[in-house]
């Protein structure tokens, strides 16, 4: 969910709608405001920010001071009376919630009991009524009563609250759902990430876990949930408005396909040496004894960055000689896994916020093993819970299917498997230096790929109108297979699925037929001799082939009924270069089937639920 608010003296409904659309990425199912003028205008719906718009047109819309939510379902359906921002029971308080409070049934209980009735089946109505109640009761300041409530609530919350009684002033408070406070002159504005705040102030701060700030247009207040004060820390950061823009694309996610081969120079920049024969990650300087030395990695994820993961799986085992587990976050953290002191947990999120990664994390820390985080978003809880870590440097991701997050996470997992492979000195220098020069031509080879998108767009049309897909790798590009099934399910919502190409002969083989497309990927590595027996077996049961296949190849070009080249590369750094393909077709078929690309249906950015 998205959080926006501001306090100063400017009108503030302007600055939520812009700051919504902004956030719209983070969920869209419902979205709110609440505007506060003597009293408190709230207008909210089941939809996106256009809706609200439509809905406050013309209504009573002033106020400096005010709140907005878009909205990813947990508790209760998307409606009208879901959406945020909860008013409590009486009117006294306003509340806009990121998170789930776990124990609500028995809060709410207890609420019940003593008279409160509920409108909405969320979790942050009970949280408003919580609030209310105690400051009622016990005739306390609505800060106190919101720490005192605070205390009381189990679970995860990113929270704006507003109390009647004192209109100038908003109250903010974090645990696990994250909150940046801007500051401008007499102005603050507060949200779930900086990309509403950019474009007012670069002066920003992360709110840290029980943190409660109580902010008026002239000054910021903070302190923990027991009532010691905290300094502020606000620090300049380098988003600019030109990374939140869509510029000439027409969707973020294809603007963000186009940014790989920046992105990726980004991911790398100052991390290769001139001469291309070292790679420095200074994020894991303080760690590099425990790297070195470590017995086996363990990779903790959820989606796309699973499947980054998975390639470095390959990248670690084959050229660090380490062994490497990879793991679904939300599995592993329920699973009483076994982690030894010498292993090494890597975590893997672009959003450095998804509770699973987060919670699995936390059970490690339980252990003494050494965490290191790959994440995109700089000061993000998984950064900040993690001993080290890389950042990969891809700029914000919009589209909620990832895309150049995906190959930033592979570019810096290349990185480290070499990097621990000299270190451990089982990778040659040779071998070392001539991987490193591989990875470096990556993004040329990417731009070699983007110009072929008419191509693809062709190849898009032929099969929009499926209603299933296969896509099928071997080795570096079984992970590849899996990506380019999720991106086609995400955003297109044709069902699809990813196997190594081996595993098709064991059963989904029996559902090829004339209408089934089956996505081969085939580039000039190891596998395949293999991947074209593969393909002759889809093929002689009438199944379509769209091979992605290197350059020249015209074995393949013979079989398949479409062939996508890709640049010949060294095996290690292929699914970087095969990848991009699919990402182009399934947004090009998306677009054709006049899906959302960017905000497809049930799916949020950034998921801080578990
Ligand atoms: C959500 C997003 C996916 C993303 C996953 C993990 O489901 O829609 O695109 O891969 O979360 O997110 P993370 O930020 O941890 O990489």
């Amino acid at each position: 969910c998205g959080i926006v608010a501001y306090v100063g003296d400017r009108t503030a409904y302007p600055i939520l709608i812009k700051g919504l659309q902004r956030l719209e990425y983070r969920g869209y199912d419902s979205a709110g405001i609440a505007l506060l003028n003597g009293q408190t205008n709230v207008y909210k719906c089941k939809g996106k920010v256009k809706d609200l718009q439509a809905l406050s047109k013309d209504k009573e819309i002033s106020g400096t001071v005010g709140m907005g939510h878009t909205r990813w379902a947990t508790h209760g359906e998307p409606s009208d009376h879901n959406a945020h921002p909860h008013r409590s029971m009486n009117g006294k308080f306003f509340v806009v919630h990121n998170g789930i409070i776990e124990n609500y049934t028995h809060l709410k209980k207890e609420l019940s009991n003593r008279g409160y009735k509920f409108q909405s089946e969320t979790d942050t109505e009970v949280l408003a009524n919580l609030i209310e109640n105690i400051y009622l009761e016990k005739s306390v300041s609505a800060e106190l009563a919101v720490r005192l409530a605070l205390t009381k609530v189990v679970g995860a919350y990113g929270l704006v609250i507003s109390c009647e009684d004192e209109p100038g002033m908003l109250i903010a408070a974090r645990k696990g759902s994250p909150l940046v406070v801007g500051v401008g002159e007499h102005e603050y504005f507060l949200a779930s990430d900086a990309t509403p705040i950019v474009e007012y102030t670069d002066q920003v701060m992360y709110l840290n876990d029980e943190e409660v700030a109580v902010i008026t247009r002239d000054g910021l207040d903070l302190k923990n949930l027991e009532n010691d004060s905290k300094t502020p820390d606000f620090k300049k950061i380098t988003l600019s408005i030109d990374h939140i823009d869509k510029g000439d694309y027409e969707h973020f996610m294809l603007k963000e396909i186009h940014e790989q081969p920046m992105s990726i120079r980004d991911t790398f920049r100052g991390r290769v040496a001139m001469d291309e024969s070292k790679i420095f990650l200074g994020g894991v300087l303080d760690v590099m004894p425990q790297l070195i030395k470590a017995k086996r990695i363990i990779i903790v994820a959820c989606g796309t960055s699973w499947h980054a993961g998975l390639v470095g799986e390959y990248l670690f085992e084959k050229y660090g000689r380490i062994p490497v587990e990879v793991e679904y976050a939300s599995e592993f953290r329920y699973r009483d896994p076994i982690i030894q002191e010498d292993d090494l947990v890597i975590a893997i999120s672009q959003s450095g916020e998804t509770a699973d990664t987060l919670a699995a994390i936390r059970k490690v820390r339980e252990t003494g093993a050494t965490i290191l985080g790959i994440c995109n978003v700089a000061g993000s809880s998984i950064a900040r819970e993690t001993d080290a870590g890389v950042y990969t440097h891809a700029g914000i991701e919009i589209g909620v299917a990832s895309t150049k997050a995906f190959t930033s996470q592979i570019t810096v997992l290349t990185m480290m498997a070499l990097l621990l492979g000299s270190k451990r000195q089982v990778l040659p220098a040779s071998e070392y230096k001539e991987l490193i020069h591989e990875l470096i031509q990556v993004p040329s080879k990417i731009e070699e790929i983007l110009k072929q998108e008419s191509e693809i767009e062709k190849i898009a049309a032929v099969y929009k109108d499926v209603t299933n897909a296969l896509y099928m790798g071997r080795g570096l590009l079984f992970p590849v297979a899996l990506e380019g099934a999720l991106k086609l399910k995400e955003i297109s919502y044709i069902h699809a699925e990813g196997y190594p190409a081996a595993e098709m002969k064991h059963g989904p083989i029996a559902l090829i037929d004339e209408n089934m497309p089956v996505f081969a990927l085939a580039a000039n590595d190891q596998s395949y001799e293999k991947m074209v027996s593969n393909i002759q077996e889809v093929k002689a049961r009438k199944g379509k082939v769209i091979a992605i296949a290197t350059k020249g190849d015209k074995g393949i070009r013979k079989m398949a009924d479409h062939v996508i080249e890709i640049p010949e590369c060294h095996e290690a750094v292929s699914p970087l270069l095969a990848v991009v393909p699919l990402q182009i077709l399934s947004y090009h078929i998306a677009v054709m089937r006049g899906c959302n690309v960017d905000q497809p249906r049930n799916l949020a950015k950034s998921v801080t639920v578990e």
